[in-house]
């Protein structure tokens, strides 16, 4: 098993990587288990794949333990269905000994995350993600939210798990097109952080049917486990993760949620990022290449009717806009990502010919 440390003082934690490791959630647990009430929260048809069989076996090493579902996508992500699962654990006489165990993607670890940061002022939750994107980014770094009818995430916190429990097998059970897109993030981390890790992710590719994800998603995990200690609140070097999330953001509230995957709105996101940065003489024409050369490896959507000016309307609502400054990410070079503040509208709206 691969242990990845977060650094946070003493809100530290492990991330545990190992292909099968959903068996040895007990064992791993086993000590920090003192007879309180553990609730998976999750979504039923995740509890009939992994969930229930999780249960049963940490019943039979003694845990006390229940669970509690929320519906499929973002419908999840509401103050409605945080506030059920609230009323719900006041019902199952939860206390503040409880420890939530957010079993699911995004969704799901957001809304578990954010349960567990705000009930009784905030309880012990662990992460165990089941998607590739969550595994290698959202379950990681303590970021919860839930959207309101004015935006996406715009309640939340930042509240840090006991610990990250990530099982790569899982992906062997999930729909083949679903995992390959969410090799976006993953080449996202070689593209700001290790030019090395590219290069083996653009060799991997090659070879889709064999990609060694266990790997992948330990390399992925290391890179984010030393971003966030080193910038907890995304005060600088975490705004990073964004790289390729700006027009990436835009083109999924463009096309609609749900109508292209997040992996695949941020390698196109990355394209025209890719682009920026060598019109701004940061990036090498030659690099850039290369950068497209690993993003076109894998399949990308259509999206040659997106509307440029809509686009640009959305990157102008963007978390990523502070004072009316839009921090954009951009590459130095392969393995280096920056943020320029440099990047003007008519820019962003050009790259987007890059994709279009
Ligand atoms: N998903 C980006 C971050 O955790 O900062």
């Amino acid at each position: 098993m691969k242990t990845i440390e977060l650094k946070l003082g003493e809100r530290s934690y492990d991330i545990h990587v190992e292909s099968g490791l959903l068996k040895k959630i007990p064992s791993i647990l086993a000590d920090q288990n003192h007879g309180q009430k553990w609730i998976i929260i999750s979504q039923y048809n995740l509890m009939e794949l992994f969930g229930f069989d999780l249960m049963s076996k940490l019943k039979k090493e003694g845990f006390e333990c229940d669970y509690i579902t929320l519906p499929i996508g973002e419908a999840a992500k509401s103050m409605n269905e945080f506030s059920r699962a609230i009323s719900q654990m006041i019902e199952m006489k939860c206390d503040r000994s409880t420890t939530i165990l957010a079993l699911g993607g995004g969704v799901v670890g957001d809304v578990a995350g954010f349960v567990a940061s705000s009930f009784m002022r905030g309880i012990e939750y662990y992460q165990i993600p089941t998607t590739l994107l969550a595994m290698v980014d959202s379950s990681i770094g303590g970021k919860t939210g839930i959207n309101i009818a004015e935006g996406k995430n715009l309640v939340g916190s930042i509240y840090q798990p006991q610990g990250v429990l990530i099982d790569p097998a899982i992906l062997e059970s999930l729909p083949r097109e679903e995992v390959i897109s969410g090799l976006g993030e993953v080449i996202k981390y070689g593209a700001i952080r290790d030019v090395e890790f590219l290069n083996n992710i653009s060799e991997w590719l090659d070879d889709i049917d064999s990609f060694p994800f266990e790997k992948a998603v330990q390399r992925a995990c290391e890179i984010k486990a030393e971003i966030v200690s080193l910038d907890e609140r995304e005060d600088g070097l975490r705004k990073l993760l964004n790289f390729g999330h700006t027009v990436g953001h835009a083109l999924e509230a463009h096309l609609g949620f749900g109508r292209i995957r997040h992996g695949e709105a941020v390698l196109l996101g990355m394209k025209c990022a890719g682009w920026i940065s060598e019109q701004l003489g940061f990036l090498s024409p030659l690099e850039n290449k290369s950068l497209n050369k690993i993003i076109d490896k894998l399949t990308l959507p259509n999206v040659s009717k997106v509307d440029p000016n809509t686009i640009l309307s959305f990157v102008k609502k963007d978390k990523k806009v502070r004072n009316g400054i839009l921090h954009f990410v951009v590459l130095d070079a392969l393995g280096k990502g920056n943020t320029s503040e440099l990047v003007s509208e008519t820019l962003i709206m050009n790259s987007l010919k890059v994709i279009r």
